[in-house]
């Protein structure tokens, strides 16, 4: 079955961690997703798509940001997550936007429907891409925005290189996965991307690097922190769940120690590298 292992992780434990870490996940790549957001201009949008929306904070926020009359869809593999974000919509009083819970990748879309897509991460788990993209481009008017932020290489995403050079001390680590593959990293090589883009039909492609430093788990000390930081990468969360109190402790400590000197302001900082994509359906 077609992305069978990223279905298995975004319904499953990896969909539940965000559920309930959603605003630290938000304060970390809510700066993120407002540069690949600003390529829109929303005073032109009637009805967008939030591609992979997660647990549905930036489909929210673009909803507020819309002119009056103007819709957004969120649309998300992920059963727990997208459950999550409708339960936001009476509380948070939103009437212009809903969510799918769909595979982007398999699921038809009506056609022409869409004047605009963005994306906050949620563009790099499709196992065939350009089906991906093309099923999206398919369901955007012709000459509409696309846009998303997707991470540079982990080498210079710290957040995630540390933690995987600290559990390797402690435990067995998978290799790496090929850099290409489905996965957060999967869009880091720019010729890849635009040739995914083009060969689903979009033109005007624009790919800028942008680097930030970004905020995680504020309020937290250096050891809680780790905590939670070691459950954001799924081998290493599975690892501690397997392995009980006893073995994870040490791995923790060593994630405590490593993360130390990123640890500032009761919160976590650390220099991050995205590109920001641009193009046109
Ligand atoms: C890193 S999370 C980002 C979530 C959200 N955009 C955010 O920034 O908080 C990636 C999201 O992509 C979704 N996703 C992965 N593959 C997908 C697919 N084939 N169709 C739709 N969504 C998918 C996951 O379920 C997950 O919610």
């Amino acid at each position: 079955m077609a992305n069978e292992q990223q279905t298995e992780f975004w319904s499953g434990s990896g969909g539940e961690y965000w559920v309930v870490n959603q605003q630290q996940m938000d304060t970390m790549l809510e700066p993120l997703g407002a540069q690949a957001l600003a390529r829109i201009d929303l005073n032109n949008v009637h009805h967008m798509l939030d591609i992979g929306c997660g647990t549905g904070s930036t489909t929210l926020d673009i909803a507020a940001r819309l002119p009056e009359g103007a819709r957004v869809t969120g649309a998300d593999l992920s059963v727990p997550m997208t459950d999550y974000a409708r339960s936001r919509l009476g509380p948070e009083g939103v009437s212009n936007a809903n969510f799918m819970t769909c595979d982007l990748q398999l699921d038809k879309l009506d056609s022409g429907t869409f004047d605009a897509a963005f994306s906050r991460f949620g563009v790099m788990f499709f196992d065939q891409p350009v089906v991906g993209f093309s099923n999206i481009r398919s369901a955007m008017k012709s000459g509409a925005p696309l846009a998303f932020v997707c991470w540079q290489t982990p080498r210079e995403n710290l957040w995630h290189s540390l933690a995987v050079a600290t559990a390797k001390k402690f435990i067995e680590m998978p290799a790496a996965p090929e850099p290409r593959a489905p996965g957060p990293f999967a869009f880091a090589d720019t010729d890849y991307v635009t040739s995914i883009l083009t060969d689903s039909g979009f033109g005007d492609i624009v790919i800028e690097p942008h680097t930030q430093t970004v905020e995680l788990f504020a309020g937290q000390d250096v050891r809680n922190a780790a905590e939670n930081f070691a459950r954001i990468n799924p081998i290493i969360s599975a690892f501690m769940t397997e392995a009980g109190d006893d073995k994870a402790e040490p791995l923790i400590d060593g994630l405590a120690d490593a993360l130390a000197p990123y640890h500032q302001n009761g919160a976590l900082h650390f220099p991050s590298a995205t590109w920001l994509v641009s193009a046109r359906a």
